[in-house]
Formats: structure tokens, C-alpha cells, sequence
């Protein structure tokens, strides 16, 4: 598989906000792929940044899809017909804070566990057979509380956990056809935790470039390598260090 083709296409699941937004600005900047598909709901963001409606390399394409409905992930991904896919980026979840014994049983079935396990898995399943067999890829976005459990993250932590066995059992699975990988990252400056009702002061956080750097790393690799996970620590955090 050669890095560089320009022929690759890129899906990226939550490329409407966050870290998968910034992933999809840092990747039309540096023309790896010549199709990128972005799953999410709200538009306005790709719409503010002209990254819609325009013609340019690659060639964006909105797929509006409320991934905790079934039958709309079957339409959408209907939508990308005979295409493969060569990348597949997850980066789609909610944020959960609360102690234990305050959790309601909506908070585990309906909101949380709907979207972060049930919800992520179906799309990931689903979109098995658009992969480009041989030389694909898959990078699931989880977070560091997948491998050690935080407090009062309790949903949180359960939530990726699971979802980082399933990531690993897939790798199994797909061993010498499809790459698949999980990213963890600790807290980044995102608005998931605004979205979630909980208004802390996000600015201590590492920007999400912090997080893509990582992903590309891991997209970027040669293909008889695999770096299964990343668990990201922050170090340090020196905005003069980053990339412009
Ligand atoms: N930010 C952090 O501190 C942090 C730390 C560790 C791990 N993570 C994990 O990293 C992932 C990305 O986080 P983030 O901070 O980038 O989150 P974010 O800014 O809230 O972005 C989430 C993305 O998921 C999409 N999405 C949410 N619900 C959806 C649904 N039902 N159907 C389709 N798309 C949906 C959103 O689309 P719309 O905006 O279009 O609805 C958005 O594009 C999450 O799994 C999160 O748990 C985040």
C-alpha cells in the first residue's frame, strides 16, 4: 500500500465536530486521499469553512446520519454504492460524569451505552464490506478511561472499555486484511463535555490536533505494521509546540 496514493478514500464517522472535524481539516490540507466521506448530523461547521459545495481536492462528502437509528445507517452507507473505502475513522461518542448510585437507567440505556457501544458497533459492522479488502484500515477513537477506570466516570470508563475488547477482537478477526486500531486519549479541548451539560473550563486541555497527530501516525505506518493502540498521556502542553 503505498501512503501516498492519491487514489485512497478516507470515511471519517463524527468528521462534523471534534477531534474527527480537526482530523478532516488537517487531512485536506495535505491531499492524502481523493474522496473523504463524513458522517455526523449538524453541517454548519464543514459549511463555515467552505468545505462543502466547493470543488476541491479531495472531494468532501456530507452523509447526514443519526447513527443511533439502524435503518439510517443502511440508507446512508447505500449511499456510497459500489465505492470502497480504504480508511475508516470512528470518532463518534458522548461524555458521561456522575457518581455511581446518581446514574438513571436512561443515562445507561438510552443515552450513554445506545451511542457508545451499541450504536458505534453497528456502524462499524455495517460498513465491513465497503472495505477495501487487503489494504484497509480502521481507527476507532476510544479514550484513556478504556484502560484505566476514572472516578465519578463510571459510565464513561464501562462505555469504552467494552468498546476497546471490541475493537481488539475485530483486529483478530481481520488480521492480514484490515488494519484496525484504537486511540486513547486523555481530556482534549472539544465541546463533547458542553454537549453534555457539564461546563468546565476546557481551555487546560490540549487542542484536538494533540489527538490527530497521534491518528496519523498510526494511519501513516507501513502496512506490515500495526500499532494496535495509543494510549495518549499528557506530558506536557506548550501550545508554541505545535504544528501551524
Ligand atoms: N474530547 C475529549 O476530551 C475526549 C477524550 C477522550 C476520548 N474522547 C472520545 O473521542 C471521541 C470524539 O470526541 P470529541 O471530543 O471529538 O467529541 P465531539 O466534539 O462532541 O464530536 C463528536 C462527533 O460525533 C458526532 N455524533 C455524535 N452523536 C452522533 C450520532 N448520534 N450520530 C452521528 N454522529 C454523531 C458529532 O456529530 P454532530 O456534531 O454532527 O452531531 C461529532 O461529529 C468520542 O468518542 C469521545 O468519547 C474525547
Amino acid at each position: 500500500m503505498s501512503s501516498s496514493s492519491p487514489e485512497r478514500i478516507l470515511f471519517i464517522a463524527g468528521g462534523t465536530d471534534g477531534i474527527g472535524f480537526s482530523l478532516l481539516i488537517e487531512e485536506c490540507k495535505r491531499c492524502k486521499y481523493s474522496k473523504i466521506y463524513v458522517l455526523g448530523r449538524n453541517f454548519d461547521r464543514l459549511k463555515k469553512q467552505l468545505l462543502l459545495n466547493t470543488r476541491s481536492v479531495p472531494d468532501i462528502v456530507e452523509l447526514s446520519c443519526d447513527i443511533t437509528q439502524q435503518d439510517e445507517i443502511k440508507t446512508t452507507l447505500s449511499r456510497i454504492k459500489d465505492e470502497s473505502i480504504h480508511d475508516f475513522i470512528l470518532t463518534i461518542g458522548t461524555f458521561h460524569r456522575g457518581n455511581i448510585a446518581d446514574i438513571t437507567h436512561d443515562d445507561i440505556v438510552a443515552n450513554h451505552f445506545h451511542l457508545n457501544c451499541i450504536s458505534t458497533i453497528n456502524l462499524i459492522r455495517s460498513i465491513l464490506t465497503k472495505l477495501v479488502k487487503g489494504q484497509s484500515q480502521i481507527l476507532v477513537c476510544t479514550a484513556s478511561v478504556a484502560v484505566t477506570a476514572r472516578s465519578p466516570y463510571g459510565l464513561q470508563s464501562c462505555t469504552k472499555a467494552a468498546l476497546r475488547s471490541f475493537i481488539d477482537t475485530l483486529r483478530i478477526e481481520l488480521k492480514g486484511t484490515t488494519r484496525v486500531m484504537n486511540i486513547m486519549p486523555p481530556s482534549v479541548d472539544t465541546r463533547i463535555f458542553s454537549k453534555a451539560d457539564d461546563h468546565r473550563n476546557t481551555d487546560i486541555y490540549p487542542p484536538p490536533l494533540r489527538v490527530v497527530v497521534g491518528m496519523q501516525y498510526m494511519l501513516d505506518c507501513p502496512f506490515d505494521i500495526c500499532i494496535p493502540e495509543l494510549l495518549i498521556e499528557q506530558h506536557q502542553f506548550d501550545e508554541q509546540q505545535l504544528p501551524g
